[in-house]
């Protein structure tokens, strides 16, 4: 039998022949040998290095110590490196010279947005508009004050914060619970409040309940009722109510008071996210 061509004898055959047809039993290609190898040193090497063999509770850690995690830490370091010129800067600005610096107030204007929907729009909601005795932060009518001084300590101290000893504070008495006040005088003095905000009420039971008003509340409120700040006493005469303006809730936070209460947030949160935060609100419309 003739010699084909281009068959190499000393490969030999697998001993498989269909209609003929012989099977070579060629070695594989070197590149192809050399590259599995190399895939399998890979993996050996990749897999001591990196995360990898399934344990109980978290996979082999890696001798070079990466995670995801800690990738996120690192950039979350970074970002704060970068950060950290402009903090400083905020930080030991004067807080009235906030507003008229370009850079920082964009800054903090945008740093205390985020502050904002982190921690505070919970209480006071996401567009800081408020809710039942979360004050709106939008309008102009403020408890403690609305320039960016009283802003940045009231959100540093907190308000009637346990864990502050600067904390803001008053306290409205009971005076129907604590029996300060009759059940009709009770009822006079809230005629009298609601009638501050232009409500219609009882000629007569007004009357009585300014008499009642100048003796009690004024010392709080202020004889003509706008409030005052300093006391975190509300304006009654701007029909704006903290926790509702309609006949039986003013009676009941005249029976039983409120007690409003906002954490002191520098215990959480840095000097200057706190400035970040004071500008964000004291831009948002009400700020004086
Ligand atoms: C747990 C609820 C809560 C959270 C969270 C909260 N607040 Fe308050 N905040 C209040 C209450 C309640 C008052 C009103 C206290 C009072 O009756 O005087 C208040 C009052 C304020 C005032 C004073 C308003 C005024 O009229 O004088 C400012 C400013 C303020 N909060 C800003 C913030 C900022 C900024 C944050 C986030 C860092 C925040 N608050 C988070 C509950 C909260
Ligand atoms: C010691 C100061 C003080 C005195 C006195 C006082 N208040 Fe107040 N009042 C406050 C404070 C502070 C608040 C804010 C509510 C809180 O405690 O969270 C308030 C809130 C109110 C509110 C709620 C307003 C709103 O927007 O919902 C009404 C109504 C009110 N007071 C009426 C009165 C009347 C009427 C009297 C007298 C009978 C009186 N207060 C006496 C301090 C005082």
């Amino acid at each position: 039998m003739a010699k084909k061509p281009n068959q190499k004898q000393e490969v030999g055959t697998t001993g498989h022949q269909w209609d003929g047809i012989e099977e070579l039993n060629n070695p594989l290609p070197r590149w192809w040998l050399w590259t599995f190898y190399a895939c399998i040193v890979f993996a050996v090497i990749y897999s001591i290095a990196y995360p990898a063999w399934p344990g109980i509770n978290r996979a082999s850690a890696g001798f070079l110590g990466w995670s995801t995690r800690g990738d996120v830490a690192a950039e979350i370091a970074t970002q704060e490196a970068k950060l950290g010129p402009i903090n400083e800067k905020l930080a030991a600005a004067e807080l009235t010279e906030i507003s008229g610096n370009p850079e920082l107030n964009t800054y903090a204007v945008s740093a205390g947005s985020a502050v904002f929907k982190t921690w505070c729009a919970q209480c006071h909601g996401s567009g800081a508009a408020g809710a039942k005795g979360y004050p709106n932060l939008l309008d102009d009518d403020w408890l403690w004050g609305g320039d960016i001084e009283a802003i940045h300590q009231t959100i540093s101290f907190g308000v009637r914060s346990e864990d502050s000893d600067d904390t803001r504070y008053s306290e409205m008495p009971a005076f129907g619970r604590d029996e300060l006040l009759e059940p009709e005088q009770i009822d006079q003095v809230t005629n009298f409040v609601m009638s501050l905000s232009g409500d219609a009420m009882d000629a007569s039971k007004v009357a009585e309940g300014a008499v009642v008003f100048e003796d009690n509340c004024a010392a709080c409120h202020a004889e003509d009722g706008t409030g005052d700040i300093y006391q975190g006493a509300p304006n009654l005469t701007d029909a704006i109510w903290l926790y509702g303006g309609d006949y039986n809730t003013v009676k009941e936070t005249i029976t039983n008071a409120r007690f409003g209460v906002m954490p002191n947030w520098n215990a959480r949160l840095s000097e200057a996210q706190i400035r970040a935060v004071a500008a964000y609100v004291h831009q948002l419309g009400g700020g004086e």
